[in-house]
């Protein structure tokens, strides 16, 4: 699946802060270029030189396996060098600040930051005092694009398109920055998005973006293409947002029979970790038919490498390129 209209569309960003603000052709130029690298990650031989002598860190203050293996992967996997740091081992357990860490690090002439933070607002705070390309791995309830890159990426490699589906998002909306991503990526792409959960998880406003809100997954899953769930995000909450876990499988947690309103070629993903019989069973999540979860973890190091490539090569080199963007 290579070749769009779009795909000769010159990237013109320093960052990747987010999704909002990117428009439909770079969209579809970093998903064209992923395209190319689903290929190479499948060789016996996944390894290139594209990056040969860049260094990237990655600068994580939250937990995540996902994320950070598939960002360490890829950029490996281009021929960089490639670091990890954790707050824990860092530090920033001395007292030292976010500023001052992102400073320090910029001095060793880094080429790329990858970097999660709980707080929202971070990750551009810390863009702007270095001289490097900064990616958002997730910042707080914000944003995390290279999720919502690589859920489209599995969308049109499994439907064809985007334009014209119909995407539930459903669960915890109000702490969730994957929500935020998609809905800007989709709604950039001419998917009609849907937000689907109790009153308490759904942010004040969030028809400004521009998808309708359900409380019931039967008329929010109703002809569906797709249907993405969300982990209840306990970490960011303060307070009762949910009766019990139990209820709130009950009304929300995805399974056959709520999944069967939906269209009958209808998807499942998850972005992960998922709390099994919490926002999803255990059947649906395994079914590989209508799971797409594994296949998400996989285009994850797709997408991170389209998104390296494209923020860090030397702009004159053709070498490797996954497709020609
Ligand atoms: N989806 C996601 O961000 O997972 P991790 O927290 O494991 O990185």
């Amino acid at each position: 699946m290579t070749g769009s209209p779009h795909s000769t569309t010159v990237f013109p960003h320093r960052h990747l802060l987010g999704i909002e603000g990117l428009t439909a052709g770079e969209i579809t130029t970093i998903l064209d270029l992923a395209d190319g690298y689903v290929e190479q990650n499948r060789q016996p031989s996944k390894k290139s030189s594209l990056l040969d002598g860049r260094t990237i860190v990655n600068l994580f203050f939250e937990n995540s396996t996902r994320t950070r293996t598939s960002f360490e992967l890829a950029g490996k996997r281009l021929g960089a060098d490639v670091i990890n740091m954790s707050s824990d081992g860092s530090s920033v357990k001395k007292g030292e600040t976010l500023i001052d860490t992102a400073m320090t690090l910029n001095a060793m002439h880094l080429d790329a930051l990858v970097v999660r933070h709980a707080d929202s607002g971070a990750v551009k705070l810390l863009a702007d005092k270095v001289n490097c390309s900064v990616i958002n791995a997730g910042d707080g309830h914000h944003e995390h694009p290279t999720q919502g890159l690589l859920d489209a990426l599995a969308i049109r490699r499994r439907l064809g398109s985007l334009d014209g589906l119909i995407v539930a998002i459903c669960g915890d909306i109000l702490h969730s920055r994957v929500a935020r991503s998609n809905i800007h990526l989709l709604n950039a792409m001419g998917a009609r998005v849907r937000v689907v959960a109790p009153p308490t998880l759904i942010p004040s406003q969030i028809d400004r973006l521009g998808v309708e809100i359900h409380h019931s997954m039967a008329t929010g899953l109703k002809d569906a293409d797709v249907v993405m769930m969300l982990r209840l995000q306990t970490e960011r909450m303060s307070g009762q947002y949910v009766p019990s876990t139990r209820e709130y499988f009950y009304f929300y947690g995805l399974d056959y029979e709520k999944l069967a309103v939906a269209k009958p070629h209808a998807v499942v993903m998850h972005p992960g970790p998922m709390n099994r019989g919490v926002e999803i069973d255990s059947e649906v999540a395994d079914d590989l038919k209508r799971s797409m979860i594994l296949d998400q973890v996989e285009l994850g190091v797709a997408v991170r490498m389209a998104v390296l490539d494209l923020l860090t090569r030397d702009p004159n080199s053709n070498e490797g390129r996954g497709t020609d963007v």
